[in-house]
């Protein structure tokens, strides 16, 4: 009896997997992207594949929450406004659609992380050593401290959305980040902050900035001079190779017109 009744389940298994449709996910965008602070509002922004009846958004950690939507059928993009961020709201979210005719879920979109700042935390102070103007190839250190919150510590540069360095602070509450052998791409402004209370994607702000310059070395400025030298010789030699061989025409033509002078004469004689 046992045997037949497994073949029913997986028959009907079979069945039901046949029939159930394949939802591509949708996928999931953050407006504003970045920067955004505790008591900001936040739109979530679910791209779907196909006309759905409805869309839940989901957030993760322990209070799940469902959103529903109608969309109508013109609709591919539905929007959740998040209004006045809060500290827990920092963590990933996620959406869906669902279909009715035939009746399906779509599998959930890529997780998509609210990176949030909280202003009354103090951003981490910051130092750069060598300081400002530094050689090409030069090893670079730049020191983010701030004793009392020892979470992650990110190191930012100015013109890129995401944090450039991560790290681990040691006891003391300092993180070192080494920028190896800067070449001038590393020039720039740099700020550091820090993750905090080991808590969800909350961050504190970015703290005062240093400025680094790389100054490309002599080395480049010399090879330039060294293949300067190179044309001028080259140039010379040319001139000088040129000049020699037309006198040694010069001389071989005039030896010419000299023989073929002593060669006519006989004849202007005889005429
Ligand atoms: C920079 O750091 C690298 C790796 O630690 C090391 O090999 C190199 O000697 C350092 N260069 C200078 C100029 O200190």
């Amino acid at each position: 009896m046992a045997p037949m009744a497994l073949a029913l389940i997986l028959g009907w298994c079979l069945v039901a997997a046949s029939r159930a449709q394949h939802l591509p996910p949708p996928s999931l965008s953050l407006h504003p992207s970045q920067r955004v602070a505790v008591g900001d509002t936040v739109t979530l922004r679910c791209h779907l594949p196909r006309p759905a009846a409805w869309v839940e958004l989901y957030k993760e950690g322990e209070r799940t929450f469902k959103m529903c939507k109608d969309t109508d059928k013109e609709q591919n993009t539905v929007e959740f406004h998040l209004d006045d961020i809060r500290k827990e709201d920092a963590v990933k979210y996620q959406c869906q659609y669902r279909v009715l005719e035939p009746p399906g879920t779509s599998e959930k979109s890529d997780p998509v992380a609210l990176l949030v700042t909280d202003h009354s935390y103090p951003p981490r102070t910051i130092s750069l050593s060598p300081e400002e103007h530094v050689e090409m190839g030069t090893n670079v250190t730049i020191r983010c401290w701030n004793k009392p919150y020892q979470g992650s510590t990110f190191l930012h540069k100015d013109g890129h959305s995401a944090p450039i360095q991560h790290q681990e602070p040691d006891g003391g509450g300092t993180a070192t980040f080494t920028l190896f052998r800067v070449s001038p791409a590393d020039s720039g402004t740099y700020r550091c902050s820090y993750r905090l209370g080991g808590c969800c994607f909350l961050f504190s702000p970015l703290g005062d900035s240093v400025t680094l310059e790389v100054i490309p070395t002599s080395a480049p400025r010399g090879a330039e001079r060294m293949s300067r030298r190179n044309l001028v010789v080259a140039v010379v030699s040319g001139c000088a190779a040129a000049l020699v061989f037309g006198l040694g025409l010069y001389f071989i033509l005039d030896a010419r017109s000299f023989w073929i002078r002593r060669d006519e004469s006989p004849c202007g004689e005889g005429a």
